[in-house]
């Protein structure tokens, strides 16, 4: 009996949060009649053991910045999920080297991952991500574009100081209103998208040339979430706004360059104004089921880490 060929799929930015979520949403994900090859995009050999551990069977030595390396990686797969890094000055020039390495070896399907709203311009990687978008659009390619929201797991980082001082704390305003979404409900709808659309499934080629916006299930202020935290832990949280300065010396002591610092100032600053609520219908069909409530989330968090 011959084997069925594999799905092969290269996932870019495989080492990071949202890549690793991804890598192991699709090495679990069944496609009708294939295997799923996971091959993830690392630039640094000594990150395999841990994304191989995600379920990844493959991967690729390379930098999105070097085309020469991405068309190597890019060699004998059927899909590629495009995730590049955050807030990155060369986002729609990375993503070109994509397009042009997806074209020279005809992929099937390119999958990027973008961003919800893109068309919120002043916001400098939101401009980017639509220039990319349009760059793919165009390009002839078969193509699958997501644009997730703010994720929940924003709350991961500061989850045991929000315990220990009883305060949700962001730099913008505590009214305005987000639909943040579940980093694993993304990953389960970009394995869907790949998976539903793949040459062996029941409609091959399903969600090519479709855009679509992954927003959470509720418009939720910081105040909310703050209420939220408080009544699934059982302890008082309350919101508060750390001010842009603050935010900015944090992000210095951390380690981020001058370029990244300005992007998140920038970000927080339209944050404050505007909020981002979004529609997760488009998420609950991708899910076939209702998106992940920020409830249901924290209640995750609190079992697994508690305070
Ligand atoms: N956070 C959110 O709420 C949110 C919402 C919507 C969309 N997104 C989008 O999600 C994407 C991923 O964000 P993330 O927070 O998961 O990022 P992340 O954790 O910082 O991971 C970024 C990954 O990209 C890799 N990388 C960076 N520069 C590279 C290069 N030149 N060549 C090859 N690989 C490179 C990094 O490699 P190393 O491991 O070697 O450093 C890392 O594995 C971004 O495009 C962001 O805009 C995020």
């Amino acid at each position: 009996m011959t084997q069925a060929s594999p799905l092969r799929v290269l996932v870019t930015g495989a080492n990071g949060r949202t890549g690793r979520a991804v890598v192991r949403a699709l090495a679990r994900r069944a496609v009708p009649g294939a295997p799923v090859c996971v091959r993830a995009l690392l630039r640094d050999p000594a990150q395999w053991p841990a994304v191989a551990a995600l379920g990844a069977a493959e991967f690729a030595v390379g930098d999105m910045t070097d085309p020469a390396s991405l068309a190597v990686a890019l060699r004998d797969c059927d899909t590629l999920v495009h995730i590049g890094p955050p807030m990155h000055p060369l986002e729609r020039v990375m993503t070109g080297h994509f397009i042009a390495a997806a074209q020279a070896v005809g992929l099937r399907h390119f999958v990027y991952y973008s961003v919800l709203q893109p068309l919120r311009r002043d916001i400098r990687h939101h401009r980017l991500k639509l220039e990319a978008e349009e760059d793919l659009v165009e390009s002839g390619l078969a193509y699958t574009i997501l644009q997730p929201s703010r994720y929940m797991q924003h709350l991961e980082p500061i989850w045991k100081t929000v315990l220990s001082a009883g305060v949700h704390a962001m730099p913008f305003s505590t009214e305005v209103r987000f639909n943040v979404a579940d980093l694993l409900d993304l990953a389960e709808a970009t394995a869907t998208v790949v998976a539903e659309s793949a040459p062996s499934a029941a409609q091959p080629g399903l969600y090519h040339f479709g855009s679509f916006e992954l927003a959470g299930p509720e418009a939720l202020s910081q105040q909310d979430m703050a209420g939220i935290i408080g009544a699934v832990t059982g302890r008082a949280v309350t919101a508060a706004q750390v001010p842009i300065a603050e935010m900015e010396a944090r992000a210095r002591a951390a380690g981020f360059g001058e370029d990244r610092v300005g992007q998140m100032a920038s970000m927080n600053r339209h944050y404050d104004a505007h909020g981002m609520p979004g529609n997760p219908r488009v998420l609950a069909m991708l899910l076939g089921r209702e998106p992940t409530s920020f409830r249901a989330y924290v209640r995750r968090l609190s079992e697994n880490t508690p305070g």
